[in-house]
């Protein structure tokens, strides 16, 4: 038992059917809808295999796909293709969740199998809006469709999606309800290592704000800033944006539209505010870079481009987030600073994770798309640590108890250590 929640050292899964919920939601290419990076298959595998070793009937159940965008929902056949390789043992898929195909598949595995059900975001219980909208407590959770139907089917639940931890939704919050319930070796880690950062970071503490999902960074922002953990925000990518405009800045009419047709246009007044409380601690992009056909161009914000979507922070801003970057204790990235995909658009991204390689700061870096181009810039061994979690991360920095972390105390409670 560690942190009031047991471990998988506490119980011997020899013979007995393990619910394991992982986190293996990746970056896909497009349009094919490969992966395009396997780190979160990687790191889970030291539980899969441990399971599978010791003679556990492994069920593994994950996501794939942003719970705020559907459309971009995808199956988990290709997971199991890359687990059986990295494994060098099947992985077997199947195209349901919780239907009838799943629980044959269930009830028919040998000791040391492993089967991957699909998607569980196929399932309206687990969608976040469904969960936010609802506010479904644990209990209500364990009362949907897939706990009931697959919970008396197995002895255990593991759960191992450190990177889904601060989702209340079934897969992940209402097993350990009914069944006795232990973390997995990856959320172990993570969970140990994150709470000794968060116990004494080496100040000043530098957050850098970056990427797409908006969603996330502007409920986390308001946190890390109120309690402290944040000495100084850097923002970029479309955090960045989006500050700008709370500051009356024209960004173009591409870039502008964008953030109104993916309805971000609601985080504007939430940028003002925070800017207003905070806007000493807060630092914006002082220029831009876009891409046009296929070379890199720069100028200054109000020279933004009409017709180009704003693809990275400028040289200018480049060197003054370096130079907070070289004098900062602690540096915790969520999301790129921009487009880093596209050679134009990447040296924002390139540059800063290369500070903080530089520096002699604890660098913490965290989310799907950050650690794809941290792959890209083979920088992966230069941070002190690389959080398989985007979201959960920062709000476990911010120092909310996540609601997957409360569900398997509860379970702790309820079932005792081991079994
Ligand atoms: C992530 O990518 O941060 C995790 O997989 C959680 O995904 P979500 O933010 O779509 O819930």
């Amino acid at each position: 038992m560690k942190y009031g929640i047991n471990t998988m050292d506490d119980i011997d899964y020899e013979g007995k059917t393990v619910l394991c919920r992982v986190d293996l939601n990746s970056p896909l290419k497009q349009p094919q809808g490969e992966l395009a990076d396997d780190t979160r298959i990687r790191r889970s595998l030291p539980t899969i295999r441990e399971l599978s070793e010791t003679g556990a009937k492994t069920v593994l159940l994950t996501h794939q796909g942003g719970d705020l965008e559907y459309k971009n929902y995808r199956s988990t056949e290709p997971h199991s293709r890359i687990f059986s390789e990295l494994l060098q043992k099947p992985v077997t898929y199947i195209d349901d969740i919780c239907g009838p195909a799943a629980r044959d598949s269930i009830s028919s595995l040998r000791d040391g199998d492993i089967l991957l059900l699909d998607n569980v975001r196929f399932l309206a219980e687990e969608l976040t809006l469904f969960e936010t909208k609802l506010n479904l407590n644990f209990e209500d959770q364990a009362k949907t469709l897939l706990v009931r139907v697959l919970a008396p089917l197995a002895d255990y639940f593991v759960c191992d999606a450190f990177a889904a931890a601060h989702r209340s939704q079934p897969s992940l919050a209402g097993f350990p309800l009914v069944l006795p319930s232990q973390m997995g070796r990856l959320f172990e880690e993570e969970y140990s290592i994150l709470s000794g950062i968060l116990q004494e970071p080496k100040r000043p503490c530098t957050y850098v704000f970056g990427g797409a999902k908006i969603q996330d960074a502007f409920l986390i922002l308001p946190a890390v800033l109120q309690s402290g953990a944040a000495d100084l925000v850097l923002t970029c990518g479309l955090v960045g944006h989006i500050m700008l405009m709370a500051k009356d800045i024209r960004l173009g009419a591409a870039s502008e539209s964008f953030i109104y047709k993916n309805s971000l246009g609601e985080y504007i007044q939430t940028a003002k505010e925070l800017l207003c409380e905070y806007g000493a601690k807060i630092l914006l992009p002082q220029d831009i870079a876009w891409e046009q056909d296929g070379v890199r161009m720069e100028g200054e914000l109000k020279a933004a481009p009409q017709d180009k979507l704003i693809g990275d922070i400028g040289s200018q801003t480049i060197a003054v987030y370096e130079k907070i970057i070289e004098d900062s204790g602690t540096i915790f990235i969520n999301g790129p600073a921009g487009v880093f995909e596209q050679a134009a658009t990447e040296l924002g991204t390139k540059s800063l994770w290369q500070a903080i390689a530089k520096s002699g700061a604890f660098s913490i870096l965290g989310g799907g798309d950050s650690i794809t181009a941290v792959n890209k810039f083979g920088l992966y061994e230069c941070f002190s640590y690389v959080s398989s979690a985007g979201g959960s991360l920062v709000r476990f920095l911010s120092g909310e108890e996540l609601p997957v972390i409360k569900a398997l105390r509860l379970s702790a409670e309820k079932y005792g250590q081991g079994r």
